[in-house]
């Protein structure tokens, strides 16, 4: 019988940080390749209105806080900064622009084909793109996640008083109280950008911690950082209603446990209780291919869906919803699609919340780490690290967790103002599976805010030098 031949090998569909990593990695391959893709740009939620704008209004922002609030002055500059906020939108879309197109150049030099529009499944190797209709030998499914609402509450980005994180990048103005509604990643990223720029910021966290997933000592110690930075915390509350009057919004609150409402005043609130994956549209029931009761995709070690020739990738399957997780699992897939060994471990994925000081971990919790057996437990304050303290970043610091018995590095934690940074030696130290001895024996230069990883690894056999 003659084989069944397709318009292409592999047909990724969305170019998230996921999806157009995997259509680039699976032409390198030899692998004829196109990518669907229903947004007017390349890069996904990430680089349009995600990853990217998100860490240009961070770090513009962060530089206007440090000359507005005495951090520049503590080292001798004496300056009165001045807000140009559409100048500070505009740099924020030139790195869009150059990053999106970046991946357009990317797509063209591997010759991968840009297929423009809405995709959906005719069956598992029949795709409609807009008008045109694909077949493919692979289906890679990509398609990311998007902004979860709360029942109630009408987000409306183009009023600018209740927004979603691509809302609340777009302010027009800063807002005089910004209510951020859910204490997780998004909320204290762009909570910070707009307190930073001179907004009274109030966070309502259902539960009674900021920051759900992250090490215990790190979430306590991450919210006493941002209440002295001027960000309220209201912890352990659940918003019941909302009500927009013009450019005000009223929030009707109550603890979570119930009890007594209050109100609160608000001419912004950002709605950041989490994201859900992208399937509607896609006609999975065409292919009989069930999401799970998170509405994701499940896929096995490889990235295969239970729809043979059908595989997924990214934040729409289980998992941390990370830009750098989706890139990893886009080459792998395109590698088994390859007949290659594909592999994510997904024991080992850095998170980073990009605030001033950084907050970053990689493995587990203590509380993850203490329900498999005895742990040993390393700290290092970055106050007694000598780089920090010299440029006035002494907030924060550094935890190894490791087996009591084996001394292998089962997580580590940071906040340092550079902790994302860090993170990436502890990550791969993990990964060549070392013992906290190992880090502590590793050379570190000095002066770094490195030096504190080192500590705190020595700390794991009780003897750091410098605290
Ligand atoms: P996405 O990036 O969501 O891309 C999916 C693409 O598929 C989209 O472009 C979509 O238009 C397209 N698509 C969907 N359905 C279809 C269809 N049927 N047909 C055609 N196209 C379709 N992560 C980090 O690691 N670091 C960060 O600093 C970070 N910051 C963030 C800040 C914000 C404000 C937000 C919202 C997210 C942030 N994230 C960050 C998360 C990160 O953006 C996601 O984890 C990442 O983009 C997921 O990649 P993906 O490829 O799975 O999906
Ligand atoms: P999140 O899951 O990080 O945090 C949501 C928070 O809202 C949690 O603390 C949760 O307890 C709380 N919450 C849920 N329902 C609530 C309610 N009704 N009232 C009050 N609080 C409520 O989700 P977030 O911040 O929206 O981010 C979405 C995803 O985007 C994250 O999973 C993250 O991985 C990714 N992201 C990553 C970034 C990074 O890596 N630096 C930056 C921004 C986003």
């Amino acid at each position: 019988m003659a084989e069944q031949t397709y318009d292409y090998d592999v047909l990724v569909i969305g170019a998230g940080p996921g999806g157009y990593v995997a259509a680039i990695r699976a032409a390198q391959l030899g692998l004829k390749t196109a990518c669907a893709e229903s947004r007017e740009t390349l890069g996904g939620t990430c680089l349009n209105v995600g990853c990217i704008p998100s860490k240009a209004m961070l770090h513009a922002s962060e530089l206007y806080d440090h000359a507005a609030n005495g951090m520049m002055a503590k080292m001798g500059i004496e300056v009165t900064p001045k807000l140009n906020l559409e100048a500070m939108h505009g740099q924020r879309r030139e790195a869009v622009k150059g990053l999106t197109g970046g991946i357009e150049f990317l797509f063209k030099k591997n010759k991968v084909d840009w297929k423009k529009g809405h995709a959906s499944f005719i069956d598992a190797h029949r795709v409609k793109i807009g008008e045109t209709t694909v077949t493919a030998k692979n289906v890679v499914i990509a398609t990311g996640s998007s902004v979860a609402s709360l029942p109630g509450i009408e987000i409306d980005n183009a009023n600018h008083v209740v927004v979603d994180s691509t809302g609340a990048l777009e302010l027009p103005a800063v807002p005089q109280q910004l209510v951020v509604i859910g204490g997780g990643v998004i909320g204290l990223e762009l909570g910070s950008v707009w307190r930073r720029l001179g907004a009274r910021v109030t966070c309502v966290e259902y539960l009674d911690e900021i920051l759900p997933g992250m090490d215990g000592d790190i979430r306590k110690e991450a919210r006493k950082i941002f209440k002295k930075q001027g960000i309220e915390f209201k912890l352990s509350t659940k918003v019941t209603g909302l009500a927009v009057n013009g450019k005000t919004a009223t929030l009707t609150m109550e603890p979570a446990a119930g009890g007594a409402a209050e109100t609160l005043e608000a001419d912004c609130v950002l709605v950041s209780i989490g994201r859900k994956p992208n399937t509607e549209g896609l006609n999975l029931e065409a292919i009989g291919l069930a999401v799970n009761a998170r509405g994701q995709i499940e896929a096995d070690h490889d990235f295969r869906t239970s729809v043979p020739g059908v595989w997924a990738i990214g934040d729409v399957i289980p998992g941390p919803m990370l830009a750098h997780k989706a890139e990893d699992e886009g080459i792998a897939v395109a590698e088994n699609i390859a007949g290659h060994t594909g592999i994510v471990n997904h024991a080992v994925i850095p998170s980073v919340v990009y605030t001033w000081p950084e907050i970053a971990g990689v493995g587990l919790t203590e509380e993850q780490a203490k329900e498999g057996g005895p742990i040993k437990v390393g700290k290092f304050p970055m106050m007694a690290n000598s780089r920090a303290k010299t440029n006035h970043e002494g907030d924060g610091l550094v935890k190894v967790i490791a087996d009591a018995e084996t001394d292998r590095v089962l997580g580590v934690w940071a906040i340092a103002v550079p902790a994302g940074t860090m993170i990436a030696e502890a990550a791969l130290a993990m990964e060549f599976g070392a013992t906290s001895e190992d880090i502590a024996y590793t050379c570190h230069a000095h002066p770094t805010h490195s030096e504190a990883l080192k500590e705190a690894a020595m700390g794991v056999q009780g003897k750091p030098i410098h605290v």
